[in-house]
């Protein structure tokens, strides 16, 4: 039998697998849509006085209007649904607020970046200027205030509106906030971050390395150093991106 390299090969192909995820036509194949309608109740069978019919008899949850899903309960195409019904038509108009000519044509685009037109609805949009919260964007008011507080003001809040999502609370540093859309000024990692990320990383080795090794080579008891550099790509990106690195 011929010694197996291919463990190896499929190590290292698995790299570009991954790198060349965005050229893959969009992961929309979204699982099939929830039946919008509740199943039917089980119909309360009246001919069938058991024991506990003397309880109440359960209210027909069928009568009710079906209850709309929140935000996070969505699929993938409920949330394209309300995006193109609710949310895009309602921060068109805000938006124009701002500038009436600039955002006459507000498209997905504005928000999610190029990569819409290939299905790709990732966010926050790294495309979108950085942010630097520091003092309550300081810096920012100071560039452009008017926008800065018109983001304040109008966009993040409207967004929680038509979401229906709670708003940023900065105690528990949870809720719809600036950072839903826009990605934050890089700052350097501290060393406990980078630290995570190096025990995280994806080690790599030789078939026969692996095999003779004992404990194997791939675990905390026995790690391969190194170091790498890592590139975070656009969204959208393809594999002609991915080769022009
Ligand atoms: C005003 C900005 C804005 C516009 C315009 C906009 N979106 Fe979004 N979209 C967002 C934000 C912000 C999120 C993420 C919300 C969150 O953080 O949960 C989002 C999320 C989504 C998601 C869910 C992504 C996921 O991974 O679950 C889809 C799909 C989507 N948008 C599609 C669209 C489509 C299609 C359009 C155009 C018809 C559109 N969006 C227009 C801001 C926008
Ligand atoms: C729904 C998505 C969304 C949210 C939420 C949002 N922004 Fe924005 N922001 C945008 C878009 C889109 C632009 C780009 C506008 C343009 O094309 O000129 C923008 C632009 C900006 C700019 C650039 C101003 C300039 O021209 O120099 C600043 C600063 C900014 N936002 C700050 C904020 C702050 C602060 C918050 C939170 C309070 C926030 N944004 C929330 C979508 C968003």
């Amino acid at each position: 039998m011929k010694p197996t390299t291919r463990t190896l090969l499929a190590i290292s192909t698995l790299y570009f697998a991954i790198g060349c995820g965005g050229s893959q036509p969009a992961p929309e194949s979204a699982p099939p849509a929830a039946p919008s309608e509740p199943a039917p109740a089980p119909a309360p069978t009246s001919e069938a006085p058991a024991p506990s019919a003397a309880a109440p008899a359960e209210p027909a949850p069928a009568a009710a209007e079906p209850a709309k899903p929140s935000w996070n309960e969505m699929t993938k195409d409920q949330r394209k649904e309300l995006m193109k019904t609710v949310v895009l038509p309602g921060m068109k108009t805000v938006f124009q607020e701002l500038d009436a000519k600039a955002f006459a044509d507000m498209t997905c685009v504005n928000c999610h970046g190029e990569g819409a037109k290939q299905g790709k609805f990732d966010m926050p949009n790294p495309k979108l200027p950085k942010l630097d919260p520091k003092d309550g964007f300081a810096k920012h008011m100071k560039k452009s205030p008017k926008v800065t507080k018109f983001m304040m003001e109008h966009v993040a809040p409207e967004m929680v509106k038509l979401l229906n999502v709670p708003p940023y609370d900065p105690k528990t540093n949870e809720g719809f906030g600036c950072f839903n859309c826009h990605t934050m000024a890089g700052n350097d990692c501290t060393s406990a971050q980078a630290a995570f990320v190096d025990a995280a990383r994806t080690k790599y080795t030789t078939q026969a390395a692996y095999m003779m090794s004992s404990p194997p080579a791939i675990s905390t008891s026995n790690p391969i150093m190194g170091t790498y550099t890592t590139t975070q790509l656009m969204s959208g990106a393809t594999c002609a991106n991915v080769r022009s690195l």
